[in-house]
């Protein structure tokens, strides 16, 4: 490993046509028990069209290139679509550029010579797996808590064939756009997943298909989320890291669902007894 090194303000602007060196200090830690640190790299050579995880690429070359371990981190589709890529660039959740996971984030929002601080998500649903690699499980307990629908089996049903008006289609679809990266999660100083779960709720909630399933899925999503996650105190963290920009507007439809689950399903449950 290279030695940590001092430097911590930009040298330059990054030129568009020329390559940028970074100074990475990456959390490296073996295992879930182990205790981590920071080790500081130097990467030169980088493309300032480079996304970030093209640079840590970068980096993993080096080190396997002289017997050292690599840094291990989630990817997988590299489009901003699966959220697994997630990650902390110098204190912000997916780094300095607004609605971007860190797939899609480019070096050219770098400067030449700066040092870069490269953290897992730090959050306790989220334990450290290994370097940046985070065990996000607890988000898969909310979504089994709730986050399905009544499948119908047979033939597809016809388009149309049940009506959505185009305003609460544009509101279930904007929703549906989370990726389930925990970005919220990690930025939130009570580590609340109220943005995730009320995405997902929002998705299933207000569309037809969602009716059947509609006060469990709040009920059981919520006790789901509680087991796990810190309470929502309103700082409104998620929303401005969250990489598809989903609105904090989803808490409130969570709360106002929640709120009227406890009641119709006691009435439900009293007709049933
Ligand atoms: S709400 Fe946004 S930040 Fe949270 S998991 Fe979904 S996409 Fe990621
Ligand atoms: S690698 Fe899939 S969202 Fe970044």
């Amino acid at each position: 490993m290279t030695s940590p090194t001092a430097t911590t303000a930009p040298r330059a602007a990054a030129d568009p046509n020329e390559a940028v060196a970074l100074v990475l200090r990456v959390w490296r830690q073996d295992g879930p028990s182990a205790p981590g640190d920071f080790e500081t790299y130097e990467v030169a050579g980088l493309s300032p069209d480079m996304s970030f995880l093209e640079a840590l690429d970068v980096l993993n070359e080096q080190l396997t290139g002289t017997g050292r371990m690599p840094v291990a981190f989630d990817h997988d589709c590299r489009e901003g679509i699966c959220g697994s890529c997630g990650m902390m660039i110098n204190g912000q959740a997916h780094g300095p550029l607004r609605g971007t996971a860190t797939c899609q984030l480019h070096l050219r929002h770098f400067h030449d010579g700066q040092t870069v601080t490269v953290e897992p998500w730090r959050a306790a649903a989220f334990p450290v797996i290994k370097d940046l690699v985070v065990d996000r499980s607890a988000f898969d307990r909310i979504v089994e808590a709730g986050g399905f629908i009544t499948a119908p089996t047979g033939s597809a049903p016809d388009a149309n064939a049940t009506r959505v008006p185009k305003e609460v289609a544009e509101a279930a679809m904007d929703a549906a756009a989370c990726i389930g990266c925990g970005a919220c999660v990690a930025a939130c100083p009570n580590s609340a997943a109220h943005l995730f779960t009320g995405a997902k709720l929002t998705h299933l909630n207000l569309l037809p298909q969602g009716q059947p399933e509609r006060w469990g899925r709040a009920e059981h999503m919520v006790e789901a989320m509680e087991r796990y996650f810190g309470s929502c105190s309103n700082h409104g963290e998620c929303e401005a890291v969250c990489p598809k920009e989903i609105s904090i507007d989803v808490i409130a439809l969570l709360n106002r669902e929640f709120r009227k689950a406890r009641f119709a399903n006691r009435r439900l449950g009293g007709q049933s007894g």
